[in-house]
């Protein structure tokens, strides 16, 4: 007698290579996913200017805005509303004679991120709130350190000056801090700091330990107004091809007691993440989708290349499959209506 699958399907087919009954329905295609996206896996990231009533679209970055205090806490509110758990404040000083060398404004108590973390943590105490730590958005030369005479980074000056931030933006009150400035040695300054402070145990490090230098931050840039005057970041961000840099900076780190890791870019960088979640599995990973690559998923969208939110889900799937279970990502307000 012939079985009627071999009848059907013709002899020689192996029982084992028929996938498709495995995913042929909606909800068996979503099983496959060993992680699912999920409301509170978003971070979004707002610009906050010293200009309390701005309210600035930020044209090479499709619907994001640069906030005023005053505005931006209403916004937020909506956002919860719909599920939103998390953001990290980047601070854009806007005012004139607000930049110098050292990047004082950056945690002036009148400053844009001490000022936003107050306001949002009153209106909203179960916010969590994260601020980017580093100088790019604060100093006259738009460097993320402080710099010797030749340009070159003083690491020395600016590990102490990144960890002081760090530390007033704790007491100011936000969870969790998150230098991107990839200068030697910062996470280990900011933990002293944060103990010395007595605030270590109740404030998370986020390091961004595998940040690579590149082509795709333009447009936070643009919206930060923090482009370097001369030269660029190649001297304290990684090379691209970098993968063993990159898997030293991890480690390193991690001895340096962080809490948490960044990936970033991340479409372009999922070797690094998957390896990230490797050699940081006792760690969150959270991959960044920064600017550059938002910018271009809209406007591949625009022109009708990819639909944008089937794009957006497959880009975070990947963020997913590589290991990611945090994202930092402009999408934020989408996926929050998108996975109601
Ligand atoms: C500041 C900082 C940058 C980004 C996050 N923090 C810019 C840079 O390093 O030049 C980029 C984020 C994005 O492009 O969305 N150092
Ligand atoms: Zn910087």
């Amino acid at each position: 007698m012939v079985h009627q699958a071999e009848y059907l399907t013709g002899r020689g087919t192996e029982i084992s290579s028929i996938l498709a009954g495995g995913y042929a329905h909606p909800l068996t295609r979503e099983w496959q996913n060993e992680r699912q996206l999920t409301k509170n896996m978003f971070i979004y990231p707002l610009f906050i200017s010293d200009s309390p009533d701005e309210e600035f679209l930020i044209e090479t970055l499709p619907g994001q805005k640069r906030w005023g205090v005053n505005k931006v806490v209403p916004y937020v509110g909506e956002l919860i509303k719909k599920g939103l758990r998390s953001v990290i404040l980047f601070g854009v000083p806007l005012k004139n004679g607000s930049k110098d060398p050292e990047g004082t404004s950056a945690d002036d108590p009148e400053g844009p991120v001490i000022q936003a973390t107050k306001a949002l943590k009153a209106a909203f105490p179960d916010l969590y709130i994260m601020a980017d730590v580093c100088l790019c958005e604060y100093t006259s030369h738009g460097h993320c350190g402080v710099l010797f005479e030749d340009g070159t980074i003083n690491r020395v000056e600016s590990v102490k000056r990144i960890a002081a931030v760090a530390v007033n933006y704790a007491k100011a009150g936000v969870d969790c801090v998150a230098p991107s400035d990839m200068i030697d040695g910062r996470i280990r300054e900011i933990k002293l700091g944060l103990i010395e402070a007595n605030l270590a145990h109740k404030t998370f490090v986020m390091s961004y330990s595998a940040k690579f230098s590149g082509n795709l931050y333009g447009p936070f840039r643009d919206a930060a107004c923090s482009s370097p005057g001369q030269g660029d970041r190649r001297r304290y961000q990684l090379p691209t091809g970098g993968s063993g840099l990159a898997r030293r900076a991890l480690r390193r780190d991690i001895e340096e007691g962080t809490d948490g890791i960044i990936c970033k870019p991340s479409t372009f960088y999922l070797d690094v993440m998957a390896q990230a979640a490797e050699i940081g599995k006792d760690y969150p990973i959270c991959a960044y989708h920064v600017s550059g690559e938002y910018a271009m998923l809209h406007a591949a969208a625009e022109k009708g290349i990819v639909d944008l939110k089937t794009i957006a889900f497959e880009a975070n799937n990947g963020f997913l499959r590589a290991g990611a279970r945090l994202i930092i990502s402009y999408f934020t307000p989408d996926f929050l209506e998108w996975l109601d």
